[in-house]
């Protein structure tokens, strides 16, 4: 089969796409081909192996070879065990554990995948495993915004922050989205309030404070967002840098208690069958899984460039079937 691989951390260029042995599904597991993998920051950053956390588990090398976690598709084939699925039966999964989404074909075990929610297509579903859950408990399980208050969203315009601002929206709360000027007025689109460019203005210095800071980039010290926030609020670490995540989870707990201020991290729960939520609200229309851009497998690296350099607005998605065709090229797809 084909598949985009790479041996080393570094730019897009370290990866290539090549020709690999087709898995065989163990017991437990599903042969999925996949059809559409969005692509998250998680990727680049395991590409990158910067931050730090992305190389838990290859500390000089990647741990897997093939990147790509959020993936739709269709069953191939079943291991001895896995029963849930019947070859011909459209899923979707969450593979961030293991990977393996940039390729035709990735074996997964049957307890991570779910059926393809109904009325959603390939690239709706794979738009939104990881991303949706972030927003889903930083807005509502962790987060638990309520009518009325301050939500302040750092990173709005990327594929976590699209959700995040929309759920926020929906929970009746006043939205301000920070990234940068390329992605203020999608920023908007999606409902927020107001905006902030981060390459002009610091939100910890603004002097105002918010009821939950959710916070998917984050570069600033604990004591910066305990300034940020309301008496009773909380910051949610999600990611960022690995400075910032240690005062978070070290100094979190002590600095803001006198005002009951909670600044923590954000330990996301991935896994598609805690998606039902989202995905009762995509298929009734209230959220939009907004996909920017389209690109065949074969194009993977500058996908990759695209989300990493900052222009990525929403989702970024790989139709791998395009490959086969041969057919597409970036542009005519982007529109
Ligand atoms: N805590 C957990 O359990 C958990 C689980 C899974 C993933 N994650 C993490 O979640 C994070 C977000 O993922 P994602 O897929 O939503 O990423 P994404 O699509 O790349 O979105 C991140 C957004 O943040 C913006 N940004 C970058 N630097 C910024 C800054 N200094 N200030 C404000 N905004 C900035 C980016 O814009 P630019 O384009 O300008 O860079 C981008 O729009 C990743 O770091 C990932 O590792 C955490």
């Amino acid at each position: 089969m084909k598949a985009v691989v790479y041996t080393r951390y570094g730019p897009p260029e370290v990866l290539r796409l090549a020709d690999v042995t087709t898995p065989v599904p163990r017991d437990n597991e599903v042969l999925v081909r996949v059809r559409a993998v969005s692509l998250n920051g998680s990727d680049w950053e395991t590409l990158r192996g910067t931050p730090l956390y992305s190389r838990i588990g290859g500390p000089f090398r990647p741990r897997h070879h093939i990147l790509g976690s959020d993936i739709a598709g269709r069953v191939e084939a079943t291991g001895r065990t896995a029963t849930r699925f019947k070859p011909g039966e459209d899923v979707f999964a969450d593979v961030l554990n293991r990977m393996g989404g940039f390729a035709q074909y990735l074996c997964v075990p049957e307890s991570a995948l779910a059926p393809l929610p109904a009325g959603l297509s390939y690239e709706q579903a794979a738009a939104l495993p990881q991303a949706g859950a972030i927003a889903l408990q930083g807005i509502r399980d962790k987060g638990r915004v309520q009518p009325g208050q301050k939500v302040l969203i750092n990173g709005a315009g990327g594929g976590s922050g699209m959700y995040a601002v929309q759920l926020a929206k929906l929970a009746g709360a006043e939205v301000t989205g920070v990234d940068n000027a390329e992605k203020l007025e999608f920023v908007r689109s999606l409902g927020a309030d107001h905006v902030i460019d981060y390459t002009r203005e610091d939100f910890t210095r603004s002097g105002r404070a918010y009821d939950l800071v959710l916070d998917l980039a984050a570069h600033r010290s604990a004591f910066a967002y305990k300034g940020t926030l309301e008496p009773g609020g909380r910051y949610l670490y999600v990611g960022g840098s690995v400075a910032t995540l240690l005062q978070a989870l070290l100094l979190g707990p002590v600095i803001g208690r006198a005002e009951r201020k909670k600044i923590r991290l954000l330990a996301v729960r991935l896994g598609v069958q805690r998606l039902a939520p989202l995905i009762e609200l995509c298929q009734a229309g209230k959220i939009t899984a907004v996909i920017d851009r389209r690109y065949p497998l074969s194009e993977v690296p500058a996908a990759l460039r695209y989300l990493g350099e900052g222009h990525a607005k929403g989702k970024v998605i790989i139709l791998v079937d395009l490959l086969l065709a041969g057919q597409a090229t970036t542009e005519r797809l982007a529109g």
